[in-house]
């Protein structure tokens, strides 16, 4: 075979970065500098299931849990990997370039834009989400998703706009709360809002079944540019991630500060806790395309596949986990309740 191009993070070295063009920021994590031992990825059990919710459905009582559990992340110490800010810097870290590659010294290590942006994310999520489990008890808990592609679920869900809770956050745009449609493309540059309420839905799934189906038939228009080590070139993200994804973050993030944040700029996305919900959704929207399309575009390229990440699980261990592990989410043991796909008969 060819040269091993797979990528990886060189985890030594690490930098500040820039989270906007006039804005450095530092988001390595404490002690970087030593080596920490790391294991391989193991699947876990797979029984219970976490079957991950649509938001809007969710009951008292599974808000309840969330609610504490990310109650007792947030009042986790700096220190502890498990803590929502070092959490939140994860996706800082990643995203804005503060790592070099492994065997590729000088290149800066960025998910966005690249095919790595959705197997990225959904490691980052699923330790996430059992992180939250572990620290109530819970081996069921299940992040929820945001499915602001279905009319249903197209508003900020309203718990994130509870101001007595942890789902709150204040660096957002107060105008895009509830009852507000989101607007699936929304710039900042144009009017605010462009349609009344029916016509946003009727438009939003125009725009995804364009996103999901008639602009997304190559496995590179979904997927985003092939990325490789040492790679400097690939800037073209996929359908799903240029919008909705950006867009929403755009949408959601507060007017009033430069770069819309925090969800408007990837250094501080993930502080808001809607980040993950939004993500959830995103992660399940890569299996529709899967299951849409039979599996035929999926990449099989070996460095694809064998690219890796480290992340810290739920019990403190740094973890090596590759793209190819994260392919078969039963085998991760969680799953998506199946919610309609009310764009598919939306062709414009
Ligand atoms: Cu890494 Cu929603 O962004």
């Amino acid at each position: 075979g060819g040269k091993n191009l797979a990528i990886g993070p060189n985890l030594t070295a690490c930098h500040s970065s820039y989270g906007r063009p006039d804005l450095l920021v530092y988001c390595c994590p404490p002690g970087f500098q030593n080596p920490v031992p790391f294991t391989d990825f193991k699947f876990p059990d797979t029984s219970p299931v976490r079957v991950r919710r649509p938001a809007h459905l969710l009951n008292e009582s599974f808000i309840a849990k969330y609610n504490k559990a990310l109650s007792i992340m947030k009042s986790l110490p700096y220190d502890d990997p498990r803590s929502f800010h070092r959490q939140a810097n994860l996706h800082c870290q990643f995203c804005t370039g503060a790592y070099e590659m492994l065997n590729s010294s000088g290149s800066e290590l960025n998910i966005h834009r690249t095919w790595m942006f959705f197997p990225w994310h959904r490691m980052m999520i699923y330790f996430h989400e059992r992180i939250l489990g572990s620290l109530i008890g819970d081996d069921t808990f299940a992040l929820p998703f945001w499915a602001w592609d279905i009319p249903d679920g197209m508003t900020i869900p309203d718990f994130y706009v509870d101001k007595s809770s942890p789902f709150f956050h204040s660096q957002r745009d107060f105008s895009h709360f509830p009852p507000r449609v989101a607007d699936l493309d929304y710039s900042p540059d144009d009017n605010d809002p462009r349609f009344d309420r029916k016509e946003q839905t009727e438009t939003n799934l125009a725009f995804m079944y364009n996103r999901m189906v008639s602009g997304a038939k190559k496995t590179e228009l979904f997927m985003g540019c092939t990325y490789k080590a040492g790679d400097k070139n690939c800037d073209s993200p996929g359908t799903i991630e240029s919008a909705p994804h950006n867009t929403l973050h755009t949408w959601i993030g507060s007017g009033l500060n430069p770069g819309r944040e925090d969800m408007g700029k990837f250094y501080s996305a993930a502080k808001d806790p809607v980040f993950y919900a939004h993500h959830s959704n995103i992660d399940r929207l890569w299996e529709v395309w899967r299951d849409i399309n039979d599996r035929k575009l999926d990449i099989d390229d070996s460095d694809w596949l064998n690219s890796f990440f480290l992340f810290y699980d739920e019990n403190l261990n740094l973890v090596k986990i590759k793209v190819t592990d994260v392919l078969d989410i039963t085998k991760l043991g969680y799953s998506y309740e199946e919610v309609d796909r009310p764009w598919l008969n939306h062709r414009p």
